[in-house]
């Protein structure tokens, strides 16, 4: 009879299925706590994850300059914001249900709430009120008021419904850009150093780019609106001048180039700055047939930084959007203009200022 060979397993074998049972064992381990939940049957969907936070990510909130300019006004943003984070409204109101008239005023220690879903808290010590609104566009965009100022995705946002406080003036700002008086402090570092790139890039195509005009603060933009209606009347002067507080130029994030009015459009210039600007983080402002969304006629030589990428996105292959129908805002004036009283306008240099 035959004896049965006995198999032996041989070094090599027991070596490599000692190694896998490790190997799988180190896996299980370090797996990360999402995968955890997974197997286990538990799985969370995006939104449930994020919370009311999850439409968010529809818009991408990392190509932003506008969260690092807080009005000098709210010292200590960072921390109000994080503060302000812990009174986020369970629900999110939809805006379209929001009386706009009431959130375009000034920031006010005792403002009248009926009908928002504001926050307004003694937390930074007596004077420091917070009045804070976060609510949702028909486009999933998140508008949020801090103190007066809104921003729109982290866009600081200003047009004729969303308002700019008096008393708000950019930070980290380059110096003067020129002498005029209407444009001291210039304009915040990023969109300066954004535009010396852009300036040097059109250079090297021989063409000439510069800043007419920057920054105005917020009693410029006043006396340069008054000109205006003194001059053309209010209905006109609505069309192509924003009112004092409704003013990019007053954030520090825009400005007008060469000559500042349609004849720019055809030079070389004009077409050049039409179709690279997105490439420096800038939007033509006022696009061309948009009128009825931003409120404005189309002005060319108006550019205002957003950073490349929703410049980008805004340039849409050569048919730029507006910022309003992008995230589903409106630009209208919800209140009655009152001229100021002639007295306190301060007209010197008036005849210096030019702009739009
Ligand atoms: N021309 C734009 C609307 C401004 O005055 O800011
Ligand atoms: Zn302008």
């Amino acid at each position: 009879m035959k004896k049965k060979k006995k198999t032996k397993l041989r070094p090599w074998v027991i070596f490599l299925i000692v190694f896998m049972i490790t190997s799988t064992a180190i896996c299980l381990a370090f797996r990360k706590p999402e995968e955890k939940k997974e197997s286990s049957g538990n799985i969370q969907t995006p939104s449930e994850d994020k919370g009311i936070n999850a439409h968010e990510d529809e818009f991408d909130h990392n190509d932003n300059p506008a969260h690092k300019n807080e009005p000098v006004a709210t010292e200590g943003a960072a921390e109000q914001t994080k503060v302000l984070e812990d009174y986020i409204p369970d629900e999110i109101p939809d805006v379209s249900k929001i009386d706009t008239t009431k959130i375009a005023g000034e920031y006010d220690p005792n403002p009248d709430t009926e009908g928002l879903e504001v926050i307004d808290q003694s937390i930074l010590g007596d004077t420091a009120k917070i009045k804070y609104l976060k609510a949702l566009t028909d486009k999933g965009a998140v508008i949020e008021i801090i103190n007066g100022t809104s921003y729109v995705n982290g866009i600081l946002m200003v047009n004729k419904t969303y308002r700019l406080p008096s008393y708000y003036v950019p930070k980290d700002t380059h110096e003067a850009i020129n002498g005029r008086p209407y444009v001291y402090g210039g304009l915040v570092n990023e969109a300066w150093d954004a535009w010396q790139e852009m300036q040097a890039a059109a250079k090297k195509e021989r063409l000439n780019i510069s800043i007419s005009s920057g920054y105005r603060s917020y009693d410029t933009q006043e006396t340069l609106f008054s000109n205006y209606v003194m001059m053309q009347g209010l209905e006109a002067a609505d069309t192509f001048s924003a009112r004092a507080g409704h003013s990019e130029h007053q954030s520090g994030l825009c400005f007008d180039l060469n000559s500042v009015n349609d004849t720019f459009t055809g030079t070389a210039e004009g077409r050049w700055v039409n179709d690279n600007c997105y490439k420096y983080g800038f939007c033509v402002r006022f696009p061309e047939g948009k009128d009825d969304m931003t409120g404005y006629k189309y002005e060319s030589w108006h550019l205002r930084y957003v950073g490349v990428q929703l410049a980008t996105e805004l340039y849409n292959e050569g048919d730029w959007l507006s910022i309003e129908e992008y995230f589903g805002l409106t630009s209208t004036y919800n209140y009655e203009y009152v001229a100021a009283d002639g007295d306190e306008i301060d007209m010197t240099d008036s005849e210096d200022i030019e702009g739009t």
